[in-house]
């Protein structure tokens, strides 16, 4: 991603990436396994990565890259290659989170073979989890359960850019076509007339039918989990820029606008919209990614003001959540899933790897 205005980014923005940086060194030495969630405070890792594990080895190359730090390069090859076994995974809708910001940013900076075939086998397993009849790949398959085999996943479109990226590398035009299909599913079924998001659309099956919307992170079927909102705002945009596909452009940009007018003041969203309780968990990861969402939208479309709003975002993230302390994670004030009572108001390791993101992507 290119700075085509030449806009500089804003004054606190070295500090921030640099603070960054060290927060990184910090958690690579207290960990061996991968950061998921934390939880007083604490990481809890696993051994797996399970669907997270992709960012923190993407956050180990964005800082290595920032710092030009061996040490930092070392650890990040060593984390994307303890999940290179994951390529064949026939029931993981995350294999992009799992896969791009890992073996194909390894690719490119080693140009090592090994991880462009990993990340391509992750594609093809991703693409096989694709249901003709319904046009869509199901979510959880990890979860083992027939019931997961008609659920699709808002979060999901943040997964289709792997297919993207392996039809252009390998000229297989049936990856793409898959990550074309399950889109147009989302827009036609999990994107609201107002510009919101459900998190989950129920299908049949067997058939295909579509059943209707719910959720299972947010407050309720019809409300508009902060997080949903901001994986389909920034998985939109970054299909858009690498399809030339207008209509995903357009889609994002309802759903941004529609984010960024549900903000409250301070600028971190609350865990759900719908959630309006003056003391509601808040999400700092969902700000994390819809700022990084609205730098790619920005570029996309031209249009200045997604990068004005994705700079609001940063700047309340880097002066409300950043932690200075010496435990958990680059963001405080993130909520990984209330309605179960996971990691609320702690870090999350996709909202600390999407704010670095987002603060190197300001600076491109
Ligand atoms: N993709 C799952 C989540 O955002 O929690």
């Amino acid at each position: 991603m290119t700075n085509r205005d030449s806009t500089p980014p804003p004054p606190w923005h070295a500090a921030a990436l640099a603070h960054a940086v060290t927060q990184v060194r910090r958690i690579d030495a207290e960990v061996s396994d991968f950061p998921h969630i934390t939880e007083g405070g604490r990481w809890r890792t696993t051994a797996d990565g399970v669907w997270t594990g992709g960012f923190w080895a993407g956050l180990l190359w964005l800082a290595a890259i920032q710092a030009r730090d061996a040490t930092l390069v070392d650890a990040a090859r060593r984390m994307t290659d303890r999940l290179l076994p994951r390529m064949h995974d026939q029931h993981n809708h995350d294999l992009g989170f799992m896969f791009y910001p890992s073996a194909i940013v390894a690719f490119r900076q080693t140009g090592n073979l090994a991880y462009r075939d990993a990340a391509i086998a992750a594609a093809r397993a991703l693409a096989g989890q694709f249901n003709p009849d319904g046009n869509y790949i199901p979510g959880w398959g990890f979860f083992g359960g027939a019931e997961w085999q008609g659920q699709v996943l808002i979060d999901t479109l943040m997964n289709l850019p792997l297919l993207a990226w392996a039809a252009g590398e390998t000229g297989d035009a049936s990856l793409l076509d898959v990550a074309h299909r399950h889109a147009a599913t989302s827009l036609r079924y999990l994107l609201r007339a107002d510009g919101s998001v459900y998190h989950m659309f129920r299908f049949d099956p067997a058939s295909g039918a579509p059943l209707g919307g719910d959720t299972y992170q947010g407050a309720g079927p019809e409300s508009a989990w902060a997080r949903g909102q901001a994986w389909a705002l920034t998985g939109l945009a970054i299909l858009g820029a690498m399809t030339g596909d207008a209509t995903y452009a357009a889609a994002s940009a309802r759903v941004a606008r529609t984010f960024v007018d549900a903000l409250p003041p301070e600028r971190i969203p609350p865990w759900d919209f719908h959630d309006r309780q003056p003391d509601a968990a808040r999400d700092a990861s969902a700000a994390a990614i819809a700022a990084y969402g609205l730098l790619r939208l920005a570029r996309l479309t031209g249009n200045p003001a997604h990068r004005d709003d994705a700079v609001d975002l940063l700047a309340a993230l880097w002066q409300r959540c950043a932690n200075r302390g010496e435990e958990g994670g680059l963001l405080l004030h993130a909520t990984a899933d209330l309605p179960h009572g996971l990691g609320i108001d702690e870090s999350t390791m996709y909202g600390d790897y999407y704010y670095v993101k987002a603060l190197t992507a300001l600076a491109e």
